[in-house]
């Protein structure tokens, strides 16, 4: 059985440095907002080239916590593309109105309809960094900017941690996060940096979004005891923070891996008639899901499994067909891209650790399912 994903095989390698983080913590005898979370804050701020970051308990909590720290909230619009399902849940928590827009062939934001989709009552737009592939951050800007009134643009880069964006005309590098006014990460165990349990964290460089989203942490405070607005508990442990400053200290090296097995499904599938390659068109991909589209995709799924291979789709329903969001009001076909995608996506196996010999066997099955 080849799996889809094994944290098993990449604990395996780190196992004595998390065993010494952990001891650590349990020794200092501090499990919140103590100086592993500290650290692990600046750590990542730096990785990412950002000035501020605050660690919080998931990546829902933390678009939850973003778009509350922006001052939003009801009757305020916040744009989020219709085939990213986990997404839309953090920011519809903050009790904002959610306003859909279709994505691009490749399942990330398409700037065309977002331009479409702007209103008086817009306030935000969600662009999400779908399976590590950086989102046209410049073709959003450009769609906001020209608006005539601020419109923020949040990124969530929770399956991004490491992918850079590329600024065509002035040559520049960005990591993904801290290009817009806010960027948000999942800890998640399965992400690129995964912790061992739930985590997320919100980024900026806007000192008075970072001071918000302290307070909106815990109680409303900065200072102890000290509460200047009323909100409840969203903090990242110890534990975690420990365990995700050491495998940051891997992030890179994982991407790496992971970029060479993307590039050789890219070499060995692209030739295929039966299906097509969601390939990332923007700066460089942090490759945390390889993800094909067929309009054969159940057939190929259940062929893949029937040969051992576990497969996953992201997503299978897009936001405006749950039961959830049946509220938006919209119907079948209003965003055709995202309909699409969720009957034609399959992810295949990508994480650090897939051997040569189940990648070897993984593209010979699919070979082998468009011969047939
Ligand atoms: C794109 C995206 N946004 C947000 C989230 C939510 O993160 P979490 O599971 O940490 O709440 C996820 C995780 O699945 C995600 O993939």
């Amino acid at each position: 059985m080849v799996p889809f994903f094994d944290l098993i095989r990449q604990n395996k390698s780190i196992h004595p440095e998390i065993d010494r983080a952990v001891g650590r913590v349990i020794k200092n005898g501090y499990f919140t907002l103590g100086p592993e979370v500290g650290e692990f804050e600046s750590e990542f701020c730096k990785y990412i080239g950002v000035k501020y970051g605050v660690g919080v308990a998931s990546g829902t909590d933390a678009l939850t916590l973003a778009v509350k720290a922006l001052g939003l909230g009801k009757g305020d619009e916040v744009i989020i593309p219709a085939n990213v399902y986990p997404t839309v849940f953090g920011v519809a928590l903050a009790g904002v109105d959610i306003k859909l827009c279709d994505c691009n062939k490749q399942g990330n934001i398409d700037p065309s309809d977002l331009a479409n989709k702007l209103t008086k009552k817009t306030r935000a737009v969600v662009a999400v960094h779908l399976y590590g592939n950086p989102a046209d951050i410049s073709g959003v800007m450009k769609v906001i900017e020209n608006y005539g009134r601020k419109i923020y643009l949040i990124e969530d880069a929770a399956q991004a941690h490491g992918a850079q964006i590329k600024f065509k005309d002035q040559g520049q590098k960005m990591k993904v996060g801290s290009a817009g006014d806010v960027g948000v990460f999942s800890f998640y165990p399965t992400k690129n940096l995964g912790a061992y349990g739930d985590g997320g964290m919100v980024v900026t460089n806007d000192e008075s979004i970072f001071k918000r989203v302290q307070k909106l942490r815990q109680y409303g405070e900065i200072n102890r005891y000290h509460s200047e607005i009323i909100s409840g508990v969203s903090r990242l442990d110890e534990l975690q923070a420990a365990i995700l400053r050491i495998k940051l200290k891997h992030l890179d090296s994982w991407n790496e891996k992971r970029t060479k097995i993307a590039d050789k499904y890219k070499r060995s599938l692209n030739k295929s008639s039966d299906l097509k390659v969601i390939i990332n068109e923007q700066g460089i991909s942090s490759h945390h899901l390889f993800v094909i589209r067929s309009d054969k995709r159940d057939e190929l799924k259940k062929y893949l499994e029937e040969n051992g291979i576990a497969t996953a789709i992201h997503y299978p329903v897009p936001i405006h067909l749950t039961v959830s969001f049946k509220y938006l009001g919209h119907k079948q076909g209003d965003f055709p891209e995202s309909e699409k995608l969720s009957r034609e996506v399959l992810s295949l196996p990508l994480f650090p650790e897939l051997k040569s010999k189940e990648l070897d066997y993984i593209i010979g099955v699919i070979r082998s399912f468009s011969v047939d």
